[in-house]
């Protein structure tokens, strides 16, 4: 199996699974406590059908949408996700260009392992930041002043991170950074050694928007304990307030699941949400994204841009949360599996497949912009 034989989410995920040693496997593939939310986030898209027209016209198709202020050629983006050079070393770099070729945006992380500049050089497409509020707040505001030294062009909060997620599967292969693996991990380091000459040929594994704040020298640091001994709990609509003062740009929050909350995001002044429960990664249980997209677009969809991710695998997906008025979709493990699987390459197979099934779902649905999608469209079962 190859690249070639990859036509869908489950293909790539199953050449990602053969590429790569087990413990960052389990890390892009797996969610918290009982992994509900996560597979949930793709069921909810099955509550509905599309209700197509016929006859008119469609021969083409005009798939553009303007979020944020920023013109999309597809309306669907890579969401921004840690440590991209640990899956391929071509990491990050892949995943801007892979976005750049298709016209749409990419978001890099504050975890993230290569630099907002070096992207912000290579690329015009629209650059998302992914920030992380940290107990430190000096560091908040040196981050957020070099964000806006870098020119990104919007800025996303997370608001769902104030703790670690219970990710099991990763307390079972003791997956950290750097590596402290159970021995049942370094087992399955030791089956993927084309993984391992790669990691070890190319560029150090850095995270260089942090690294000169924080000193990763002192042991391994899982996911879970950044995010619980590093970011800050007692981040504040007040603090948020602050930040989107300070940073005086399109601000979007990430990780919005509450009517309430997305129009105290308004109020402050926020021009974006995104609807997500982060991939499942942090409250299992959570309602999945696409069942709370109408009430929080009933609620805010008139006054900011609506944005969802989670469990996207499909263009009939984008379809549905386009109909419901989301302005764009987010995608993450949809193209986090292509990128382990087989770098840029495999990024632009997975973008210019989802593109191919958007036009053809588009012109199925009789209609020839993401504008004319509508509730109309849809029947809830
Ligand atoms: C995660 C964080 C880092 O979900 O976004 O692993």
């Amino acid at each position: 199996m190859d690249l070639r034989d990859c036509f869908n989410f489950h293909d790539f995920r199953r050449l990602a699974q053969r590429r790569l040693p087990g413990p960052i496997f389990d890390y892009i593939d797996g969610a918290a406590d009982d992994e509900t939310t996560y597979r949930r986030n793709t069921e909810a898209f099955g509550s509905c059908d599309l209700v197509p027209r016929v006859l008119r016209g469609v021969e083409s198709v005009d798939l553009s949408t303007i979020v944020m202020g920023h013109k999309l050629a597809l309306p669907v983006y890579c969401s921004p996700t840690a440590l991209q050079r640990l899956f391929h070393y071509e990491g990050e770099r892949a995943v801007a260009a892979g976005a750049a070729k298709y016209g749409t945006m990419f978001g890099v992380s504050s975890l993230g392992t290569v630099s907002l500049e070096e992207l912000r050089k290579a690329h015009d497409t629209p650059q998302i930041y992914q920030f992380y509020f940290h107990k430190d707040r000096g560091l908040n505001r040196a981050m957020l002043q070099r964000a806006k030294d870098a020119r990104v062009d919007i800025m996303m909060l997370a608001v769902d991170s104030i703790t670690g997620g219970n990710r099991e599967r990763d307390l079972r292969t003791g997956f950290s950074i750097p590596f402290r693996l159970t021995l049942a991990g370094m087992m399955q380091f030791a089956m993927k050694p084309r993984w391992g000459i790669n990691y070890l040929t190319h560029e150090r594994f850095r995270l260089p928007q942090l690294d000169e704040h924080i000193d990763m020298s002192g042991g391994a640091l899982s996911i879970s304990r950044y995010f619980t001994e590093m970011l800050d709990p007692s981040m504040s609509w007040d603090d948020v307030a602050e930040m989107v003062r300070l940073w005086n740009g399109q601000f979007c929050l990430k990780g919005i699941m509450s009517a309430a909350d997305a129009q105290r995001a308004a109020e402050i002044g926020c021009t974006g949400i995104v609807v997500s429960n982060h991939g499942g990664r942090q409250l299992d249980g959570s309602r999945a994204s696409f069942d709370q997209l109408a009430e929080i677009i009933d609620a805010v969809g008139d006054r900011i841009d609506v944005l969802m991710d989670g469990g996207v695998q499909r263009a009939t997906h984008l379809l549905k949360a386009l109909s419901l008025g989301a302005k764009a979709v987010g995608v993450g493990r949809y193209y986090l599996f292509p990128l382990a699987a087989a770098g840029q390459a495999g990024v632009e197979r997975a973008l210019g497949l989802m593109k191919a099934e958007l036009e053809r779902d588009m012109k199925l649905m009789g209609c020839i912009a993401i504008g004319q999608l509508s509730r109309d469209n849809l029947r809830f079962r």
